[in-house]
């Protein structure tokens, strides 16, 4: 059976730059003979943690919204696509109450010592795509270990960033040919790439596209 592919897009902003290369990465997913679904979160009803340590005794999130249908598509995939633009240094508010929302998951592995999976772990590996507009290069590293906690509960090795930054306006990554390109490669490394090491692999287009074609 073809592997599964979840990409979740987070910016706040339709066809924006972190949208466009997600959409990339699970074009290069699917070349590489994968099964992707892409899930926007825009639209989508998710409240914030309430920190009310209901899932430290259940493993469940007793929040009623439209999270629980995300989380069932965390849960079952083999690999996960993160997008988002930087906003101040971090990761969209909007990924940020998704991922706050998997305290559940936080507290099946470090409270309850329940195993993700009764049947035995399996290969599941997730990727980082992050955009932002100015020249810093160091805003990543903010994302890098949100996420790297995230997955770490989530049980998803953590294989894979594509860190862009310079493109500003809506669709400016379109004009960055390296990046696209990049963006298409990774989508098939990740799905049939070696098994990844203690820290992810990095690929970063921090050109603005000049350098590129
Ligand atoms: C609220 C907000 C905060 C931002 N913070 C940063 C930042 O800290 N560093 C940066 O380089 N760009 C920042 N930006 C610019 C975006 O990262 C940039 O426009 C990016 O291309 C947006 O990606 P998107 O089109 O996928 O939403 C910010 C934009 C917004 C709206």
């Amino acid at each position: 059976m073809a592997l599964t592919v979840l990409g979740i897009s987070t910016s706040p902003r339709q066809r924006g730059n972190s949208d466009l290369l997600l959409r990339q990465v699970l074009a290069g997913a699917e070349s590489a003979g994968a099964s992707t679904e892409y899930l926007s979160l825009q639209g989508l009803r998710i409240a914030p943690c309430q920190a009310c340590n209901a899932c430290f005794k259940t493993g469940v999130c007793r929040v009623a919204d439209d999270f629980p249908a995300v989380f069932d598509k965390l849960l079952a995939v083999d690999r996960l696509v993160l997008a988002s633009p930087v906003h101040f240094m971090a990761v969209s508010a909007q990924a940020k109450l998704l991922i706050d929302r998997c305290q559940c998951l936080w507290a099946r592995k470090y409270i309850l010592h329940q195993p993700m999976f009764p049947e035995g772990a399996r290969d599941r590996r997730a990727m980082l795509i992050a955009v932002a507009g100015s020249r810093s290069t160091n805003m990543f590293r903010c994302l890098s270990l949100t996420m790297q906690s995230w997955l770490d509960a989530a049980a998803f090795d953590y294989a894979l960033n594509l860190f862009v930054n310079q493109v500003d306006e809506r669709g400016a990554v379109m004009q960055h040919r390296a990046a696209l390109d990049e963006a298409l490669r990774l989508g098939a490394e990740l799905v049939s790439g070696d098994k990844p090491g203690s820290e992810p692999r990095t690929v970063e287009c921090f050109d603005g596209g000049k350098g590129s074609s």
